[in-house]
């Protein structure tokens, strides 16, 4: 088919998208121009084998290695994989092949990502969801009940999907440590966000490998650090963990396969390290303290037009209102905002919201309260 032709008729597809001004709902956003060069330079290469593109395999040890360091670990290993999914399944596939246990279970807190329930059947392991408190952490006291013998590991999570909470990663660390168990951190949102909260001063709790008893930790570049989709990373504290899931690969140049996909992308790697050059922590701190501000900006007006608004952590909004339902309906009709679990309205403030679209949906609120 004529190229052309062909982009005519994608597009026309790609038409009955929703752009990003309209998206209010999403922990992507519009990524950096830089990774379109990237990609055109990297996009043939595949990181299945790596003895094939040694030097892409290269970029992404580096890619890694700069992560870790900002997760306080100078020995981290891992890899840029498909997205938060993939990287949570390789915490605990590791977990459960370190303990062996005939009927593994892990627990996690019942704000938890949906990707563990896929993971827990994948994996064939109980998952135990533990309640919250009133602060959206995991319930420490709660945790140390749902142990039993046949617990392999805890998950905290850094920054939840629908309320951008941080479970008390420490607490975890010494349960952990008390009773033997892997420790996983689920930073896929929080990863690029969190260090940068702290040294900002919005926030001053540890949740990285500064704690003894973390293994693993998940970050997606694909959220904050604004690379295209798919990327998301595993950071293990050490090379070691792989070898409790190394397989392999009988027909590859590089004999042993480390990660669940085979064929993988080298692009996503080489524009995460982009990335991460490209911004610097000095660049990312700086879109981080944007989307804070944005966020605290668009808390006090929704608290100024009567809305029961949660007081954001980090850079996502959750508010209620009696007439929630209809008052969802309505945005919906203008902009993607999503509904939690408990039925509030939730908003993620991302480097492609800006103070007009704030504004502008503010006011849309405003008329909304009156007409509803
Ligand atoms: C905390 C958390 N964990 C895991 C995931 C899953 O990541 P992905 O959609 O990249 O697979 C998400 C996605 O939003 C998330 O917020």
């Amino acid at each position: 088919m004529n190229p052309e032709i062909l982009l005519k008729i994608l597009k026309k597809f790609k038409n009955k998208d929703l752009s990003y001004d309209k998206i209010l709902s999403s922990m992507s956003s519009i990524p950096l121009k830089i990774c379109l060069d990237v990609y055109k330079e990297f996009y043939h290469t595949n990181l299945g084998d790596p003895k094939l593109f040694k030097g892409t395999k290269e970029i992404e040890d580096i890619a890694i290695k700069i992560i870790g360091s900002w997760l306080n670990n100078r020995n981290a290993y891992g890899f840029i994989v498909s997205g938060g999914t993939e990287a949570n399944l390789t915490g605990l596939w590791i977990a459960r092949n370190i303990y062996k246990k005939k009927k593994p279970n892990f627990i996690v807190s019942e704000l938890c990502h949906f990707s563990f329930d896929k993971i827990a059947d994948l994996l064939n392991i109980e998952i135990r969801k533990v309640p919250v408190n009133e602060e959206y952490e995991i319930d420490i006291d709660s945790v140390r009940k749902y142990i039993d013998e046949n617990t392999i590991a805890i998950v905290g999570i850094a920054g939840t999907t629908e309320y951008g909470s941080v479970d008390n990663i420490k607490e975890l660390g010494l349960i952990c440590e008390e009773n033997d168990l892997y420790l996983h951190v689920d930073a896929a949102f929080g990863g690029f966000v969190l260090p940068f909260l702290k040294e900002l001063g919005y926030y001053n709790k540890e949740f990285d490998f500064k704690i003894k008893a973390v293994q693993s930790i998940t970050v997606d570049p694909h959220k904050m650090l604004l690379v295209p989709i798919p990327a998301g990373g595993i950071i293990l504290r050490n090379e070691k963990l792989l070898d409790n899931i190394t397989f392999e690969a009988h027909y590859l140049l590089e004999k042993r396969s480390r990660t669940l996909l085979g064929t993988r992308s080298g692009a996503s790697a080489a524009m995460t390290l982009a990335s991460i050059l490209y911004l610097g922590r000095k660049g990312l701190k700086k879109i981080v303290d944007d989307c804070m501000r944005k966020t605290l900006y668009l808390y006090e007006e929704l608290n100024d037009l009567g809305f029961n608004v949660i007081k954001p952590k980090m850079n996502i909004l959750v508010f209620s209102h009696r007439k929630i339902e209809k008052i969802y309906k309505g945005i919906l009709k203008k902009y993607a905002v999503s509904m939690t679990r408990r039925n509030e309205i939730r908003v993620v403030i991302m480097p492609h919201v800006t103070y007009e679209m704030l504004n502008d949906f503010v006011d849309y609120l405003k008329y909304l309260l009156k007409n509803i």
